[in-house]
């Protein structure tokens, strides 16, 4: 069993105040800083690329858990592996998916693979042994801000019973609408990394808002 980890989603901050935001975050209890990279093709919104994580990396005392949302992974992982923990790809994306993890692990990283809503479970078993991490979407991506999608516990469930099965170790991170109540949904389900972003930076106490979260999770 893994620790519970609560990261902060970047992309909720005040982009203004890039410093202070993540103090915020990590005076709150902020195990990880979640970063979400868009890149306009892969995902319908453009958010930030290496040069706003290196600033980040230099802010933060915490892990950075950067999530490519992106069209060619492959191709820019190599841009993040200095200022990134750990680097998650999509499995939809256009690459060589085992050998994008690879180089992930070789560049000396956790390696994440993440899939979207619509994404049968089926697709990530043949990486699974391969991870560090499995990011399973509980939104669609592209945007903060949307509501948490029921129909993806049962995705959590399934990966948590395969990792038992087969004697795995990778952490299951939920993202997209996670907060106080559908947290626990996550955790009970055997989701063990919850990735926040408007329940985090868009409350008023944030560290109120992950004391909360995090004993509504290990009540689970
Ligand atoms: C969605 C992003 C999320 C987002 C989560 O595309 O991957 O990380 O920041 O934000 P909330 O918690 O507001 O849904
Ligand atoms: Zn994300």
């Amino acid at each position: 069993m893994h620790e519970v980890v609560i990261a902060p989603s970047i992309l909720a901050s005040d982009f203004s105040r890039m410093r202070e935001e993540i103090k915020r975050a990590e005076d709150a209890g902020a195990d990880w800083l979640h970063m979400d990279v868009m890149d306009g093709h892969f995902v319908d919104n453009i958010s930030f690329g290496p040069a706003f994580v290196g600033a980040a990396r230099k802010c933060a005392c915490v892990p950075l858990d950067v999530h490519l949302m992106v069209e060619r992974p492959d191709h820019y992982v190599p841009r993040f592996v200095d200022s990134a923990a750990n680097i998650t790809v999509h499995v939809e994306a256009k690459h060589h998916v085992a050998k994008t993890l690879l180089n992930i692990r070789h560049a000396g990283r956790t390696a994440g693979l993440a899939l979207n809503p619509h994404t049968p479970f089926e697709e990530v078993v043949p990486h699974l042994a391969k991870i560090d991490l499995l990011l399973v979407m509980t939104v669609v991506p592209g945007f903060g801000g949307q509501s948490f999608m029921p129909e993806t516990l049962s995705k959590i469930a399934a990966a948590a019973a395969y990792r038992r099965e087969h004697g795995l170790n990778f952490r299951i991170e939920v993202d997209g609408g996670i907060n106080a109540h559908t947290a626990p949904l996550c955790a009970e389900r055997g989701a063990d990394t919850f990735v926040v972003g408007t329940s985090s930076f868009g409350a008023s106490d944030m560290h109120a808002a992950l004391e909360t979260m995090r004993a509504a999770i290990t009540a689970k």
